[in-house]
């Protein structure tokens, strides 16, 4: 039994389906969407656990499976990782016509899809998502980038995948730290937009970590039903996507002043953003103490860090974590934009926010 959610776009419209054990339907579902070779893309770890499973069901479907292994980490994301797999692609002679897989995290997912979005002006590609941030984010809305000495994703396109296929049962080999990073992400749609999914996580977002089949199957599905609402309503980003970035300005500069190291997982700096984020809300008196307090509590709970202290090794500086913000992509007419709360499940976009604000709530 798997859900099924759909993403509204007009002719570019597609599904993500979500089950336990969705990666042995692999060969039914993308048959009727492949024709000719079917590069099948992956990083190292995923292949040695996943890819024998996955190309053998290709296989008994009749598909052409070409797998293309590349090395893990965020280091792929790059113009070097790009130019390998577009020379890949070419070598499996990949047509318009055909698909290509994405099998992996938000790292393959990114990059895949990008060289499938320029690759021969564009060819069709599938995300099968293999860690839980891409199932509940990344491989969902159509967002591909690779990454520039001048910082992260700046270098991408919009191209929508053919189908999601999320197998939640992959999530078994990942390790818990990554797990909970992608957690952070979940709890963000309650945050945003579901005060009433929040509460549902604060019961069972604890099991569905613990790996309780039915209760990661419905956390996945709903987080993948709201981001499919809104990407919806606003594929490009023109004003209600936005609020996906919650935590996002002082995660990403959290990150960015940790060297975008294993000190600092994306999913981590999300959730000590997120923290922030309400912090911020709580002192310019746009939410109540105690909201902030019930979100943080719940973070931290599960395990997430929720202090800047949390970060192990050297501790980084106001300064520079203000400096980090100053050059986000985020920042229009000189001004930062932050995603900001009224209460959990009310987020809004704002970029009237007095500096100083933020420097009292990251030196407190
Ligand atoms: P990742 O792809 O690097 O995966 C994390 C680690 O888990 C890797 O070492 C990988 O090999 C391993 N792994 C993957 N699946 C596994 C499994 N089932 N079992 C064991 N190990 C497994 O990282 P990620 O957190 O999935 O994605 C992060 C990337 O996603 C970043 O580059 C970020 O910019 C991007 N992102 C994109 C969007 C978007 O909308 N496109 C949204 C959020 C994040
Ligand atoms: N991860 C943010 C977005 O897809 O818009």
């Amino acid at each position: 039994m798997s859900e099924r959610i759909t993403v509204s776009l007009g002719e570019r419209s597609y599904d993500i389906l979500v089950g336990a054990g969705l990666v042995t339907e692999a060969g039914k579902l993308l048959a009727p969407l492949a024709r000719g070779p079917m590069p099948v893309v992956t990083d190292a770890n995923v292949a040695k656990l996943h890819l024998t499973a996955l190309l053998e069901v290709l296989k008994q479907a009749r598909l052409d499976a070409r797998p293309i292994v590349l090395e893990p980490g965020e280091g792929t994301k790059s113009f070097r990782g790009l130019e390998m797999l577009c020379t890949e692609l070419l070598a499996a002679g990949v047509d318009r016509g055909g698909l290509v897989v994405a099998f992996g995290g938000g790292v393959i997912g990114d990059l895949t899809g990008f060289a499938a979005g320029i690759l021969k002006r564009g060819i069709d590609f599938a995300q099968i998502p293999t860690t839980l941030l891409a199932q509940v984010d990344s491989s969902v809305g159509g967002k591909t980038a690779i990454n520039t000495v001048e910082g992260k994703n700046l270098v991408g396109v919009f191209h929508q995948p053919k189908i999601v296929l999320v197998d939640t049962g992959v999530l078994s080999t990942l390790p818990r730290r990554e797990l909970l990073a992608g957690y952070a992400e979940v709890a963000k749609y309650g945050a945003l937009g579901d005060a009433a999914f929040f509460a549902w996580l604060e019961a069972n977002g604890a099991k569905a970590l613990a790996g309780d089949a039915d209760a990661i199957v419905d956390a996945v599905a709903h987080s993948c039903r709201m981001k499919a609402d809104i990407v919806a309503r606003d594929e490009r980003e023109a004003g209600e996507r936005a609020l996906l970035n919650l935590g996002h300005t002082f995660g990403h500069a959290l990150e960015a002043a940790t060297g975008y190291s294993d000190r600092l997982l994306h999913g981590e700096g999300v959730a000590l953003g997120m923290a922030l984020a309400f912090r911020l809300s709580v002192k310019l008196g746009l939410c109540p103490g105690q909201d902030a307090e019930r979100f943080t509590r719940h973070l931290k709970a599960v395990g997430l860090p929720v202090e800047i202290v949390d970060i192990p090794g050297p501790r980084p500086t106001v300064g520079a974590l203000l400096e980090h913000m100053a050059h986000d992509k985020k920042v229009k007419d000189g001004k930062l934009t932050f995603v900001l709360v009224r209460g959990i499940g009310q987020a809004f976009v704002t970029s009237d926010i007095p500096r100083e604000a933020v420097r009292e709530v990251l030196e407190k």
